[in-house]
């Protein structure tokens, strides 16, 4: 990755409309209704942005929107890439540097993923607080990465307190329940075993998922501040194990959906 690739996806992006975004927002698997809250969309599939990763993704329409939400100008993913998907760190990342380089100032993170924490059902949301990074590399990890800001990148705190406080406040308003936890990144695409579910139980993780901790990290090395919300699809149960049924994830998602969408709609009318 270079700055002239990133430049180049800008250059076409606001040759499109995208003019200035204030917040980005990624949607994740079972996630993508929110962009009918756009006003005045301006959508550019994945696959004729400049440099960008080649969508080949089964769930996902892959798209940018840009347009206006509660007023403010928002830039949107319908859709992300995913490592299991043959990707690397860097590539999956991509569309978060270009999105800055819009110009955006914060970032919405959503994804579907497995309730560990059994206090936790399906159907549930979770703030996530905090992330195990068990993906086995680094979207960082790449020669030129000190061109783009620091090296060893701090993650102290990778998920913004403030912008966190806030989403937490709308939900108890809003009388929407809203968990907290950690969240683990696996590469995927197979789900886990029972040994699997026990491990990342012991490790501390309340959920785990496919995406998002690449981002985040990303996210933090431009120090751009961050809230994220894991749908939980699935209870990750090791004594009591049902078979994976990905097109029950896909419906828990999307039935949980209008909620997530009443999270994100206040919160960006709020800041
Ligand atoms: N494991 C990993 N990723 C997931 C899961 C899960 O149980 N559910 C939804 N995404």
């Amino acid at each position: 990755m270079t700055k002239k690739q990133l430049n180049e996806s800008v250059a076409y992006l606001k040759n499109k409309g995208f003019d200035q975004p204030e917040i980005g927002i990624v949607l994740g698997t079972g996630l993508g209704k929110m962009v009918d809250e756009i006003k005045n969309p301006i959508e550019v599939h994945y696959n004729n942005i400049p440099f960008f990763p080649l969508a080949t993704v089964e769930f996902h329409t892959g798209k940018l929107l840009y347009g206006t939400i509660e007023g403010k100008k928002v830039v949107v993913m319908q859709g992300r890439f995913h490592l299991y998907e043959g990707y690397d760190l860097v590539d999956v990342t991509y569309p978060i540097r270009v999105m800055h380089a819009l110009g955006i100032q914060q970032l919405f993170i959503s994804n579907a993923a497995g309730a560990i924490n059994l206090d936790f059902k399906k159907g549930d949301m979770m703030l996530i607080e905090d992330h195990i990074n068990l993906q086995g590399g680094s979207p960082l990890a790449f020669k030129n990465v000190a061109e783009f800001g620091d090296r060893f990148a701090d993650m102290s705190e990778p998920y913004d307190p403030k912008m966190s406080a806030k989403l937490n406040a709308i939900a108890t308003r809003e009388g929407i329940a809203l968990q907290k936890g950690v969240y683990v990144s696996v590469v995927g695409p197979q789900l886990e075993t029972k040994a699997e579910y026990r491990m990342l139980k012991i490790l501390g993780a309340d959920a785990v998922g496919m995406s998002t901790v690449p981002e985040v990290i990303v996210a933090n090395h431009l120090r751009l501040p961050i809230v994220a919300v894991s749908v939980l699809t699935d209870e990750c149960d090791p004594d009591n194990l049902q078979p994976v049924n990905i097109e029950e994830i896909i419906a828990i998602a999307g039935e949980t959906e209008p909620k997530m969408i009443k999270l994100f709609k206040e919160l960006i009318k709020e800041i």
